[in-house]
């Protein structure tokens, strides 16, 4: 949780707003808020919200993109210096210099399709409003530190959608007129804590309403809950046509489906959506991406990074923190199988219920905190072989990051060539997993495996109006293939080396290009006679290449001419291609 002076305060998964409660008594926070107003004077409380919620309001979007791309730019080289610094300190001891240049391609940021009311999920709080009056829904201007939060209504925010400001100003209206009072301090008593609103494209709204029972009997909380529902179907907040009303009830302040059960007061049970032609079935539980546009350009980039070649049909994906199974779904048709892991029981069931919806077979969801279960699984996948085929990895943590027994089965399982790490927040916990993923084995620490190297990041506008998106960075390894030519190579057997690149690269690129059987004797011949060139060659074919490049390098000649680009020319004159179509 953020705690920074005027910050919100955002939710693990996503930039919904959490609560943070007052610490001072009133008078105090009635000093601290004049002193808030007297830094602050010149604005209004709205637009100290906007500034909070929203801080790049007032730039225009295309200003708003480049300073995401400026920002993701700095964040990445500081990854690169770290890992420049990590292999030049193994050699010297000493620091390297600061980096420039980032060594692998940033692309621009892909930007959100929508810009404004694009939200389709937000949680208001309730507290004291500018007024004093503790039952104002909204959000929190201020920090508990300083003790001056005061809970200002979102109605002008951008990024909120009419109908969640809608059932936000009927919630309020419903808990000014219930006799109980809100719960402000969870050992302060009160009961009505924040709400929760999802929609979807088609137009449905589903509301959560967390409730504090403190010491109400039974009936008595049954009797509140009935009027809370006759409210949102019969009184006054029948014009948000909820089509679902849950009830959370719980003296925690976050907690799960187990932990406390979704009660379901109204309506139906989940709230759907399509992305990129598949279906998702959604519960109170479960993340989704909070943006329907940028989510369908997230998940298509994500399908092009993870799978470059459009995919093989041995391949498997794992999908670490898979939510409702977006990800593993929508790439499943290019796959031979999906292995998904998530943490929150109704995700996982909404993850199995969507591959079926989708009628695919293929897709196998693990529940449980992918710390524990994925060393289990890497270690069934090794000893069961062949049969798995490469594996590719695609992870979307919280903003936590990854523990770190996950980057090691990761980073330790021979077959993971290529991983795919989506975050919102690369500036974080997520810079720790790239440096783990990346350093040099390091046995101490049971980082055995070959070390992963960025080469292609991709920024997706998932939040306007917010410093934040998320960051998609693709990582690739040598894995066993580049070892095993390595390794030949330096014991001189040239044949053998040449063989099964040659081997390798017809199996993973030609059948892209058209000319398999014809390529093959003809790289074969060429390789054997360049063996630098076809180390170089290994290490253009473990790339992802970009679109662009991949139509350029549709012949021989084209990845000599690629070569040489790289290397500047200097290890490899430019010289004729073997062959050309
Ligand atoms: C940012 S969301 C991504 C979800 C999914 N990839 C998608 O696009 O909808 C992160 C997910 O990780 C899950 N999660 C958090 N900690 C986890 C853990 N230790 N093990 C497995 N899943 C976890 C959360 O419940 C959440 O569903």
């Amino acid at each position: 949780m953020q705690k920074e002076s005027g910050k919100v305060f955002k939710d693990e998964d996503d930039a919904t707003i959490k609560p943070e409660k007052p610490q001072l008594a009133k008078k105090k926070w009635r000093k601290s808020l004049r002193k808030e107003q007297a830094l602050n004077e010149h604005l209004t409380w709205e637009e100290r919200l906007a500034y909070s919620v929203t801080p790049q309001w007032k730039l225009s979007y295309n200003e708003q993109l480049q300073l995401k791309q400026k920002n993701q730019e700095r964040i990445l080289l500081q990854l690169s210096d770290q890992l420049l610094d990590g292999q030049h300190k193994a050699l010297t001891s000493a620091s390297s210099p600061k980096s420039t240049k980032l060594s692998f391609p940033l692309l621009p940021i892909l930007p959100s399709p929508v810009t404004e009311g694009y939200r389709n999920k937000s949680t208001f709080s309730v507290n004291r409003g500018v007024d004093g009056n503790p039952k104002t829904v909204g959000f929190y201007v201020g920090t508990g530190k300083a003790g001056n939060i005061v809970c200002v209504n979102g109605d002008h925010l951008l990024n909120m959608p009419e109908r969640h400001k809608l059932v936000a100003r009927c919630y309020q209206d419903f808990l000014r007129r219930s006799p109980l009072e809100p719960c402000l301090l969870f050992h302060d008593g009160g009961h009505w804590r924040e709400v929760t609103v999802r929609t979807n494209t088609a137009g449905h709204t589903m509301a959560i309403v967390y409730f504090h029972p403190q010491r109400l009997t039974p009936e008595e909380v049954k009797f509140h809950k009935s009027s809370l529902v006759e409210y949102f179907t019969q009184g006054p907040g029948a014009v948000c046509q909820l089509d679902s009303l849950y009830f959370q009830e719980s003296s925690m302040t976050r907690c799960s489906h187990e932990e406390s059960p979704y009660e379901l007061l109204h309506g139906q049970p989940h709230i759907y959506e399509e992305m990129l032609g598949f279906k998702f079935r959604i519960s109170a539980d479960a993340f989704f991406q909070v943006n329907h546009g940028a989510g369908e350009l997230l998940y298509h980039t994500v399908r092009e990074m993870g799978l470059p070649n459009g995919g093989r049909e041995g391949s498997t994906l794992l999908d670490v923190c898979c939510g409702t199974g977006a990800i593993g779904i929508i790439m499943s048709p290019r796959l031979r199988q999906v292995i998904g892991i998530e943490v929150i029981q109704q995700a996982v069931e909404d993850a199995r219920h969507n591959a079926a919806l989708n009628q695919i077979h293929h897709c196998e969801f693990l529940l449980g905190k992918a710390e524990v279960v994925l060393p289990g699984l890497m270690e069934v996948l090794t000893s069961t072989g062949s049969p798995v085929g490469p594996l590719t990895a695609v992870v979307n943590p919280a903003r936590a990051g990854l523990h770190y027994r996950v980057v090691r089965a990761l980073r330790n399982h021979p077959s993971i060539h290529r991983l795919v790490y989506i975050s919102c927040k690369p500036e974080g916990e997520a810079m720790r997993n790239f440096r783990e993923l990346c350093c040099s084995p390091d046995p101490q620490r049971k980082l055995t495996g070959d070390a992963f190297r960025p080469t292609l990041a991709v920024p997706v506008d998932m939040f306007p109006h917010t410093p934040h998106c998320e960051l998609l960075l693709v990582f690739e390894s040598p894995g066993i293939f580049g070892k095993t030519v390595y390794k030949l190579a330096r014991h001189h057997n040239l044949e053998q080396a040449s063989r099964i690149v040659a081997c390798t690269i017809i199996e993973k690129e030609m059948s892209a290009f058209n000319r398999v059987k014809k390529g093959y004797h003809v790289l074969f011949i060429f390789m054997r006679r360049h063996l630098h060139r076809l180390l170089v060659l290994i290490h253009c074919n473990n790339c992802f290449f970009p679109a662009q490049q991949r139509d350029r390098i549709s012949s021989l000649g084209h990845i000599t001419e690629y070569e040489n680009d790289r290397d500047g020319g200097k290890k490899c004159q430019p010289q004729q291609p073997a062959t050309r179509r």
